[in-house]
């Protein structure tokens, strides 16, 4: 039996890596849009601070007025750890309040617009934000314009960032969890019902072999189960077959014992030499026909075993087996002598099956055209090929079989009674159309050439 494997086991495979890894890119995509949001709500206070700042700075015969509010600082109320650096520069180039050293690394245009980056400033990361102010001032010198400078450290945006992330990184985890829960329930109650089944099948008697009822089990499990209540049909039908076979076998060889055992009796009351011989040499007749009950008997179990489920299926050469059939016959033949005439086809008949049991049949066939035909008369087996079938068909000139008999003569033990004192067990033609049977074949009695005997006609598929 190939090792098991679980289903739950492979669900899971299936569903928890690639749903981590959708979790890891969301989480990078999630990260990323949550410092967007963030940065972009930061950016907005800090060009109010800027723009505040431009608004109280002014020019006047040259000289320039700066006025820092303190709202300028706040940029966002719990960001009091932030630092934040600032430079007024004039536009000559000389820093007027601030920072030196604090510049961005392109200069926003004159239109006002402030222009926000991400830079470095004294070994950390800040954004700094930069916009250019007129002043309108004929009297400055190197234009009329400051440039007004804010930058802010970026620790309290990572940190809010990183916080939106966390939030929605725990949501996707509780989502998974509750997901592979609600999964491991779902394959838990679709999995109850086959264990009541198995149960159900568990708890049967041994020889119970009525259909499994299905119960409420999924629609998939179905034609599972209808297979197995197929196969258990087909194992109810031999088990019957099997019993029937036992009980009149047994009734069978009771006969032949009693027979038996009355002529050894008989035999050894007996003083007369003569006598005595006569008595073995019928002993021994009907021991020859107990053996072939006996073998018969088996025969036809095995026969009965292999029906619709073939065991060695190989190609088999049928025409030279059914000669060797024949030929094996012709001692039979000549004690009454018998013409016994084999015609083959003209290329060899090839056909899947199992050679030992067409044997048998073959030689059952050709056994009964030698036993019922009279002595000096002629026996026909022939072999031929029509369209996708190989014929084997034995005819014979003894009494024939009448109509009202061609369905029993295939019953086991079934003998035509005042056929003379022809030895038999009756279980030739069942163990012939079973085998028949089991190569999907077909098996026909008909009169032989002139209404005279009877001529067997078995078609076997060659595929
Ligand atoms: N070629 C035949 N010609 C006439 N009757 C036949 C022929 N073959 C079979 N029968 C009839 O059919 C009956 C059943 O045949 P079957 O071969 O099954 O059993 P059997 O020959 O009696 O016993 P055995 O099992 O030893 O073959 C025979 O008893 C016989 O009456
Ligand atoms: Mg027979």
């Amino acid at each position: 039996m190939r090792p098991r494997y679980s289903l739950r086991r492979r669900v899971g495979w299936w569903l928890l890596p690639p749903l981590l890894i959708v979790l890891v890119v969301n989480a990078v995509l999630a990260y990323r849009s949550a410092l967007d949001v963030v940065n972009r709500a930061y950016d907005r206070s800090l060009t109010a601070s800027i723009k505040a700042v431009g608004e109280r700075t002014h020019s006047l015969a040259g000289e320039i007025h700066v006025d820092i509010p303190y709202s300028a600082f706040q940029v966002f109320e719990d960001s009091a750890q932030e630092r934040i650096f600032y430079a007024i520069v004039a536009p000559n180039g000389q820093l007027l309040t601030g920072y030196t050293g604090l510049a961005p690394r392109e200069l926003p245009p004159d239109t006002g617009e402030v222009r926000i980056a991400t830079a470095d400033f004294r070994g950390e990361e800040v954004r700094v934000g930069a916009m250019k102010k007129r002043l309108y001032d004929p009297m400055l010198a190197g234009g009329d314009a400051v440039l007004i400078v804010f930058a802010e450290t970026t620790g309290a945006r990572t940190a809010l960032a990183r916080d939106l992330f966390l939030d929605s990184l725990r949501r996707q985890l509780v989502l998974i969890g509750a997901g592979a829960l609600l999964i491991v329930l779902a394959l838990a109650s679709a999995f109850r019902p086959l264990l009541k089944l198995r149960d159900a099948i568990r708890q049967r008697d041994e020889e119970d072999l009525t259909p499994v009822e299905g119960g409420n089990v999924p629609s998939e499990v179905g034609p599972l189960i209808d297979a197995i209540n197929h196969h258990m049909e087909r194992l109810a039908a031999m088990l019957v077959a099997r019993r029937r076979f036992l009980a009149d076998a047994a009734h069978q060889i009771r006969t032949p014992l009693a027979v038996l055992t009355t002529q050894a009796e008989y035999g050894l009351r007996q003083h007369d030499p003569d006598e005595m011989r006569r008595t073995l040499a019928s002993l021994l007749a009907s021991i020859h026909s107990t053996r072939r009950l006996a073998n018969q008997m088996l025969a036809m179990s095995h026969a009965e075993a292999i029906n619709g489920l073939i065991g060695e299926r190989a190609p088999v050469d049928f025409t030279a087996m059914v000669k060797e059939v024949a030929l094996d016959l012709v001692p039979l033949a000549l004690k009454k002598r018998i013409d016994l005439a084999f015609e083959g086809a003209d290329a060899p008949v090839t056909l899947q099956g199992n050679a030992a049991m067409l044997r048998e049949m073959v030689a059952n066939l050709v056994d009964n055209a030698i036993r019922y035909g009279p002595p000096d008369s002629h026996v026909v087996v022939a072999v031929a090929e029509w369209g996708d079938e190989a014929v084997v068909s034995v005819s014979d000139e003894g009494p024939g079989i009448p109509q009202a008999e061609r369905e029993n003569v295939f019953k086991r033990f079934y003998r035509i009674l005042g056929q003379g004192d022809t030895e038999g067990s009756g279980l030739g033609l069942a163990i012939v159309r079973e085998i028949c049977w089991a190569h999907r074949g077909k098996i026909t009695l008909k009169d032989g050439e002139g209404g005279r005997g009877l001529c067997v006609e078995v078609e076997l598929p060659l595929a």
